[in-house]
């Protein structure tokens, strides 16, 4: 079945009047390849489709099917992981081993197997399971195909940017001048506008409820619920704060049932995170995903690295299960919470905290929703009616 592009529309949300004017910048560049579908193998699909900037960059149709992974450009393929934002991305630095922290940092993709986000884009026009094109020649033809690409990249990159490389397995230049150009986007305001309801209240233009100011605190106390002791990377009330420290853990995420019965993966699998990048063999590694923003984390659902949570609610309630004897059942299943995907790696100490009560898991919800975007606070509003409604 051949899905329409509805995200495609809101490329307009971003192409003001600058769009179809000459000479396009590197970043309006990326942004006409970010949403242009001619680099799926059927022209069905963009980046934008699985990153929507209409739903906080997120893939919006996997919500409106209930799926946990995004579907490819083929209609029935499904990846091993739930989309993240690509909003923030920019704020990762390169992927490094951090010697003094002792600790990898950086990065793109959950494991950090993409060391830039220019390395990132070049991945899903390629993948089989998303945008599936046979190679990167292929995306390099569909390139040459669109005048105002040729203009643009001769112009930016250089007159032999379209030459192959004589050995096949290289990367064409202008496949590498393709991920340049969407980096270059990724990187503008339009990814990344701190101006959330959290962003104004450090300015002093809105002021938090009661219940947004107690997340706030319990969010940031180190002797509470440690939150901040990866979702943090600078100081307390920091402006521009990624909601990341952009480090790895293990924070005993469950394997997604709903996952494993679309029968795309063995019933046995085991997603070992930061393990599954190249660049990493050591075992104590096993199981750790990249600390994710929080930033827009109330629209962007499902959650975690395999989509198993639906609700922010379980996602803190996931947390205190560990702290607190009374949180044994996971609110969604209304079964006990099942096994960490990976038991030996888990961040025990680092998930130690005080118990939560109700309140305080509404508390840190709320905060976490002041973390949404301006223009996406209609949505939340939307699913308040929904959950008002059931
Ligand atoms: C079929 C859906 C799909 C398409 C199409 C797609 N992505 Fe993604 N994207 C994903 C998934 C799933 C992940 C996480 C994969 C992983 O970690 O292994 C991801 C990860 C990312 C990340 C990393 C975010 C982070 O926090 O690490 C960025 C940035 C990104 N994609 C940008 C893009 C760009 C640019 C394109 C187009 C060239 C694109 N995506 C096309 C599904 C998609
Ligand atoms: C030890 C590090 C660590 C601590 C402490 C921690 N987190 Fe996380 N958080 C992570 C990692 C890693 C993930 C992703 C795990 C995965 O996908 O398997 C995550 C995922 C999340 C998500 C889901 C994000 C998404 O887009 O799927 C939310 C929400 C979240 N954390 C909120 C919190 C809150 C609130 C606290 C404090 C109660 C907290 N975290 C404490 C490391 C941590």
């Amino acid at each position: 079945m051949k899905r329409s592009i509805v995200p495609l529309l809101t490329a307009a949300l971003f192409a003001g009047p600058a769009a179809a004017a000459t000479p396009l910048s590197e970043a309006q560049l990326g942004r006409l390849l970010f949403f242009d579908p001619a680099f799926s193998i059927n022209r069905s699909m963009a980046c934008a489709t699985c990153h929507d900037p209409q739903s906080g960059f997120s893939d919006q149709r996997r919500k409106v099917d209930g799926g946990v992974v995004s579907l490819g450009d083929d209609g029935h393929s499904t990846g091993n992981r739930n989309a993240p934002t690509a909003a923030y991305a920019a704020t990762s630095p390169k992927f490094h081993f951090d010697e003094k922290l002792g600790e990898y940092v950086g990065g793109q993709f959950l494991d950090g197997r993409a060391a830039t986000l220019a390395d990132q884009a070049i991945g899903p026009p390629l993948n089989p399971l998303e945008m599936a094109l046979p190679n990167a020649a292929e995306a390099v033809e569909r390139l040459k195909a669109n005048p105002l690409y040729t203009e643009a990249f001769t112009r930016l990159y250089g007159e032999g940017i379209f030459d192959l490389p004589p050995n096949p397995d290289a990367t064409p230049p202008a496949y590498a001048a393709f991920g340049q150009a969407i980096q270059a986007f990724e990187r503008t305001d339009a990814f990344s506008t701190y101006d959330s309801k959290y962003d104004r209240f450090l300015k002093g233009e809105y002021e938090l409820t009661v219940l947004e100011d107690l997340g706030r605190t319990l969010f940031f106390s180190n002797d509470n619920v440690n939150c901040a002791t990866c979702h943090k990377q600078k100081r307390e009330d920091a402006p521009q704060e990624p909601f990341t420290n952009h480090q790895y853990r293990n924070i005993g995420v469950p394997a997604n049932p709903a996952l494993l019965a679309l029968g795309q993966l063995p019933a046995d699998y085991v997603d070992h995170g930061l393990l599954e990048n190249l660049a990493v063999d050591d075992p104590q590694y096993d199981g750790r995903f990249k600390n994710p923003t929080l930033r827009n984390v109330a629209v962007t659902g499902p959650y975690m690295h395999n989509g198993v949570f639906r609700d922010l609610r379980t996602v803190v309630a996931f947390y205190d299960h560990y702290n607190n004897p009374e949180r044994g059942l996971n609110p969604e299943s209304g079964k006990p919470w099942r096994d960490p995907e990976v038991p030996a790696t888990v961040a025990r100490e680092e998930l130690k905290g005080q118990a939560l009560t109700e309140r305080k898991i509404d508390a840190l919800v709320a905060f976490l929703k002041t973390l949404t975007d301006q223009r996406y606070e209609p949505l939340l509003r939307a699913q308040e009616k929904r959950v008002a409604a059931r």
